[in-house]
């Protein structure tokens, strides 16, 4: 797969982090995935936003501005030779000299930027993801708050990995209270009797970008939806349901545990799949007028 990095503003084929890096040491960075969509990256105003406020939530520094890291992230992009990239932003907390888990006074972050291509036009599953329910619970908000994108992502790794073993493409995570959060890389909405629902940011869930636009969607295309709690016994009574995420947009979904859903991908799922398409497009179209 073709790929580029950035560590701290060189551009190479694969970047070297040191073994002493806290983010290889301890999952303690935070990272955001942006996609770029007809060359021009979107929604990486939201992106940085929520980067900021994972760090802020591990008490980690980000010492550059927005227009710093977006002018690293388009130089690594202009020596893409390929059109359409997913872009990893991470920052490390830093390079100790020692490994310790407290972190040592005179830390710089690192700031990692990795390119690689991505399909220049989105499409969008016909066939649909078979999720399951584990065991496996989600972190809890007083644990590691879901809200934070950290690079410590082992509660997801295992959740896949269990759903994987039961035969599912997919883990749908209830949190300590019965109540579903989300899958392990995206957010999960259902439809029932024509209202598009997802659940509240409150139930331990990361607030996804593409979450964000798809609101932004149901509300200028007039469609009721809305942010409500959701217990697996719901889900039975879905007639649509699909994940959302920055790099795969919306993944229809045709099975829950033993529940196959009545249409995959369902009506609503192919219309807000457009109206999320247009609005790349709006944003790339603008991004090239100025
Ligand atoms: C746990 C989790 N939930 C939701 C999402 C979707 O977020 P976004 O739409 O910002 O990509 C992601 C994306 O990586 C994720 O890892």
């Amino acid at each position: 797969m073709p790929l580029l990095t950035n560590l701290n503003g060189h551009i190479s084929q694969t970047a070297q982090v040191s073994v002493l890096d806290r983010g290889f040491l301890y999952g303690d960075s935070v990272y955001e995935v942006v996609r770029t969509f007809r060359s021009r990256h979107f929604g990486l105003k939201e992106h940085l936003d929520r980067l900021r406020q994972s760090a802020a939530y591990l008490y980690m520094d980000v010492p550059w501005t927005d227009s710093e890291i977006q002018a690293e992230v388009e130089k690594t992009l202009a020596q893409a030779d390929w059109s359409d990239s997913y872009v990893r932003i991470v920052v490390s907390r830093g390079t100790e000299s020692t490994i310790s888990l407290q972190p040592s006074a005179a830390l710089q972050p690192n700031l990692l930027i990795v390119i690689s291509s991505i399909p220049p036009e989105p499409e969008m599953s016909q066939t649909g993801l078979h999720l399951v329910i584990p065991e496996r619970l989600r972190n809890s908000k007083q644990a590691l708050d879901p809200a934070a994108k950290t690079g410590n992502y082992l509660n997801n790794i295992l959740a896949l990995l269990e759903a994987q073993q039961m035969g599912a493409d997919d883990a749908l995570l209830l949190n300590d209270r019965g109540e579903i959060t989300e899958a392990t890389t995206s957010n999960l909405w259902i439809v029932r009797d024509g209202t598009v629902q997802t659940p509240p940011v409150e139930v331990g869930i990361l607030q996804g970008i593409t979450r964000t636009f798809l609101m932004q969607a149901l509300h200028q295309h007039n469609i009721p939806h809305q942010e409500i709690v959701l217990r697996p016994a719901d889900l039975d009574s879905a007639q649509e349901a699909f994940l959302s995420s920055s790099v795969r947009l919306l993944m229809p979904v045709r099975q829950i545990n033993d529940f196959v859903l009545p249409s995959c991908p369902g009506p609503l799922t192919q219309l807000l799949w457009q109206a999320l398409i247009q609005q790349m497009e709006q944003h790339s179209t603008a991004a090239q007028v100025k």
